[in-house]
């Protein structure tokens, strides 16, 4: 039998979250989003205080804590493995910003809320409906309390209007796993599943309807513990955005906008009709609403800010056209990008080609829209449409939003901590596939980057290896016997080709970007 902790408060804690970089919780691309919303930012360049509520093995935090080394960084989380694996990272990192706290949100307001200062920035990936309404009330008096004036919160949820439909397989999941109290879940899971799999083969109105049989089969390319955590929790509970709103509200905040550009840009994500409709709601709550309705949306990354004063209109133009840098942040492989997959919406937006070519060839620099604006070609549309095809490539995570002074001459300070960083991480690759994003000091962001790029770095970084043969034999070492999805690179070619490949893109272009960016 297994023992059932009793600190737990029926969150899943036997089976770690997954480990990964949100580039949404970052502060730059925070406030940027804050300023396309028409509110002043607070100052980047000087200290701020930034939390972060159920941090989860912390490796966001532990980025932005190293890309940010004169703020101070905060994070929460109540399961000891996620906070033991965060502070030997802040600790082989060097890392003298970060704090982390190993307890609950009810320890937090009820006992440790003088250990935290006011905060400019609090983030909840993942949390807000995933915990209890007691637990979601807890975040909301820390955040009234904790959250400066002027301070920004960025919160995500999963959305009713998308969810609704697997509210009851979310309960199936939970009532059956409840009957093998013995097993571990993730055995959980996957027994439960496979007796799922069965129903819908016998015939079960429910699980063959098209929503559901879509989940079920996206279900074998998930990672179990995004499934366990997802499905198995007790009070998982979708929410309405009026419902957030309201808890918001409590603490007295106010709703931005999406944690996403394109949101701003109602004309990329809805037809005529729809925007017809939208238009006919004389109140931003009701649009808002009805939006998730209009695109059935299953997941929301919501900034709310405490009192912010929207800026007048020439102030905002003058900042955002002209301090707002933008960088793209990878090295472009292939040309799929023209036709952008919007991603709430079953639309897709083209760019013109020329325009496109254009941008990637003026923004490996950072540059202000400004500043493109005098370039040829791109000085032939207005500057509020390049920046509606900006936030298309921000959403698509090709290009990075800069507010802060960045010094990419300054090729000590930032390559110091990219140095220690990448390496570790490459190394790291050679046993697990965890930690999978690089730091791009210059451009205040980080990269993902697959586990054979990852191991072509460790080859010839931490291993100093410079022939081909050597560095393939490296790859392959460490590949062999481990479970790699080689489809998910390229379905037509074999492994071998995959390698060679995967080692030359790598070499060729990677090398480069990451030399300029300050990860090598
Ligand atoms: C779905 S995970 C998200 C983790 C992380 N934000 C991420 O996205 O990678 C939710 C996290 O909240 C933590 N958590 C859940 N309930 C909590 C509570 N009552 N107090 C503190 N942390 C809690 C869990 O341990 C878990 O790490």
């Amino acid at each position: 039998m297994i023992p059932i902790s009793t600190w737990s408060e029926g969150y899943i804690t036997d089976i770690n979250y997954t480990t990964n970089f949100y580039f949404h919780q970052s502060p730059d691309f925070l406030n940027f989003c804050c300023l396309l919303y028409g509110y002043e930012p607070f100052d980047l360049n000087t200290t701020f205080n930034y939390c972060e509520l159920g941090c989860g093995n912390g490796f966001t935090i532990i980025l932005l804590a190293s890309l940010y080394p004169h703020a101070n960084f905060y994070a929460i989380d109540f399961n000891p493995d996620h906070i033991v694996f965060a502070n030997s990272l802040k600790k082989y990192f060097n890392l003298d910003n970060i704090k982390f706290f190993n307890i609950s949100f009810k320890e937090t307001v009820d006992e440790k809320l003088e250990e935290f200062p006011e905060f400019n920035m609090i983030t909840l990936h993942g949390v807000f409906s995933w915990v209890s309404h007691e637990n979601r009330n807890r975040i909301i008096e820390f955040t009234r309390k904790k959250l400066k004036a002027g301070g920004i919160l960025n919160v995500s949820y999963n959305n009713m209007c998308g969810w609704f439909m697997r509210i009851p397989f979310q309960r199936l999941i939970i009532d059956f796993a409840k009957l093998f109290p013995e097993i571990i879940s993730a055995k959980k899971v996957e027994i439960v599943i496979n007796l799922i799999r069965k129903m819908q083969q016998a015939g079960s109105e429910y699980f063959n309807s098209p929503a559901i049989k879509k989940t079920l089969g996206k279900m074998d390319e998930m990672s179990i513990n995004y499934i366990v955590h997802e499905y198995l929790n007790e009070d998982w509970q979708p929410l309405f955005f009026s419902e957030v709103c309201s808890y918001m509200h409590n603490a007295k905040l106010k709703y931005l906008g999406m944690a996403d550009p394109i949101w701003y840009f109602n004309d990329l994500l809805f037809n005529d009709n729809q925007l017809k409709v939208l238009n006919e709601f004389r109140s931003m709550y009701m649009r808002e609403i009805a939006k998730d309705y209009i695109l059935r949306l299953a997941f929301r990354k919501d900034i709310y800010i405490k009192g912010g004063v929207m800026l007048p209109r020439d102030i905002y133009y003058k900042k955002m056209f002209n301090k707002v840098k933008f960088v793209l942040n990878k090295p472009i492989e292939d040309d799929k990008m023209y036709k952008i997959d919007l991603d709430y919406t079953k639309r897709r937006a083209n760019i013109n080609r020329g325009i496109l070519n254009k941008l990637f060839e003026e923004l490996t620099l950072p540059k202000t829209i400004e500043e493109l604006m005098e370039c040829s070609i791109l000085n032939s549309i207005k500057d509020k449409e390049l920046l509606r095809i900006i936030s298309m490539l921000i959403h698509k995570n090709i290009v990075t939003p800069i507010i802060s002074n960045v010094d990419i001459n300054d090729n000590k300070k930032n390559s110091k901590i990219g140095k220690i960083i990448n390496r570790f991480i490459a190394k790291d690759a050679r046993y697990r596939n965890e930690l999978k994003h690089f730091l791009i000091p210059k451009f205040k962001t980080a990269m993902n980057v697959n586990i054979i790029k990852r191991l072509v770095y460790d080859a010839i970084i931490n291993e100093e290896k410079d022939d081909i043969n050597d560095i393939l034999l490296h790859v392959k070492l460490f590949l062999k016997n481990r479970s790699i999805n080689w489809k998910a690179f390229d379905e037509n070619k074999s492994k071998d080709e995959i390698l060679n490949k995967e080692i030359s893109e790598c070499i060729e272009k990677f090398f480069p970007f990451w030399e300029k960016v300050g990860a090598l």
